[in-house]
């Protein structure tokens, strides 16, 4: 295998032609494929949008400080995390990566990966079981390191599925909620549904782990995922691959986490790049954050040392962003790091939308 970064997303690059250039930067502006692939959705915009609203942010640079020691340490979910990156959930190799990596390889290659990094990943879930029992392989093979992804499937599925995560010692269990319009899955006959607060309460009453909903883009949704007894949400627009033309999730996050981030765990992912994105993240009220693209190249570049590497980079680059921004913890990142421009815009949008 590979042994460091560069030559891991060489490797990853020859064995995706024809699906992902494995660009400089991963900012979904020349994405030869889309859904299925790894692009985003249609237009793509809505993956574009997410690179954009990180962009947006400026950060203060503070040099004359006394935090000398950055400890990016944190728990979650009952687990302790080196540091505040997760990998996300990235599933369905045969259609997405035409086969050219196994379904159990990628699986394990993000949950063996981020949990040799001191980190969880999360596993996804589609038509095929291929999918679900890829990812629950993982997580039981990882001593229950990791969080699978269960699609907004028929209640009594979501329990059964949710039972296998409780048997393969997963922390949490999370429910991509944004997935209630998968093609993929109605076409293979499998009902996907939006979900009411009584069902997301049913389903939260149903198990003792932690219930994630990712995919909430809205105030409205997060005070549902409140009201259901959700123990945490993920701000995510799927990687720009559910709805075309969703905003990028860092400029709907700033409301959200004002409006229920007391209430429950906020995540959020989407176009986190560097460690200056994560830092932004946190700044706009993240708890954690997901990355899904830079992590799949890594992936199928390196394997489970590619992903640990990939994740090891991020949290490196994190640090020097804290130690240049004044922070020596993660509860010292808040809107200060933001430049005064964008901090106004945050605080605009968080009296107007969180009301
Ligand atoms: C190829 C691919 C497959 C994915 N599969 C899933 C999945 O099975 N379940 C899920 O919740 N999200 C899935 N996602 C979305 C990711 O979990 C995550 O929300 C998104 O990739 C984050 O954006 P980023 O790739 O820009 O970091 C997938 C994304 C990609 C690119």
């Amino acid at each position: 295998m590979p042994a460091n970064l560069a030559s891991i997303r060489e490797r990853a690059r020859v064995l995706l032609q024809g699906i992902c250039h494995v660009c400089p930067v991963c900012d979904g502006r020349r994405c030869p494929t889309g859904v299925p692939g790894m692009g985003g959705i249609g237009t793509g915009a809505a993956f574009r949008n997410n690179i954009a609203a990180l962009a947006a942010y400026q950060v203060n640079l503070r040099v004359l400080h006394d935090r000398k020691d950055q400890n990016l340490g944190l728990r979650l979910f009952g687990q302790k995390l080196a540091f505040p990156i997760l990998g996300a959930a990235v599933a369905g190799a045969r259609v997405n990566f035409q086969g050219r990596l196994a379904e159990a390889e990628l699986a394990r290659a993000f949950v063996q990966g981020a949990a040799e990094a001191g980190s969880l990943a999360c596993t996804g879930d589609g038509p095929v079981p291929e999918l679900i029992d890829a990812g629950l392989q993982a997580i039981a093979g990882a001593g229950g390191r990791g969080i699978p992804v269960i699609k907004p499937r028929e209640d009594t599925e979501i329990i059964n599925l949710i039972r296998r995560a409780e048997a393969a010692g997963a922390p949490a269990v999370a429910i991509d909620v944004d997935a209630a319009g998968l093609v993929n899955m109605t076409r293979a006959g499998q009902l996907v549904e939006p979900k009411t607060v009584a069902q997301i309460a049913g389903l939260a009453r149903g198990t003792s782990l932690p219930l994630i909903l990712k995919g909430i883009m809205t105030v409205a949704d997060a005070r549902a995922a409140v009201d259901g007894g959700a123990a945490a949400i993920v701000v995510s627009n799927h990687g720009g691959r559910a709805l075309d033309h969703t905003p990028g999730t860092a400029a709907v996050l700033p409301a959200i986490a004002a409006a229920v981030g007391e209430k429950l765990i906020v995540l959020a992912d989407g176009g986190v790049r560097s460690g200056v994105d994560v830092l932004k993240m946190l700044a706009l009220g993240a708890r954690a954050v997901l990355v899904g693209r830079p992590l799949a190249i890594a992936a199928l570049g390196g394997g489970p040392a590619g992903v640990k590497l990939q994740l090891e980079a991020l949290a490196d680059d994190l640090a020097v962003a804290m130690r240049l921004t004044g922070c020596g913890d993660l509860g010292d990142i808040g809107p200060q790091v933001l430049c005064g421009q964008y901090l106004d815009f945050v605080r605009s949008k968080l009296s107007t939308l969180a009301k």
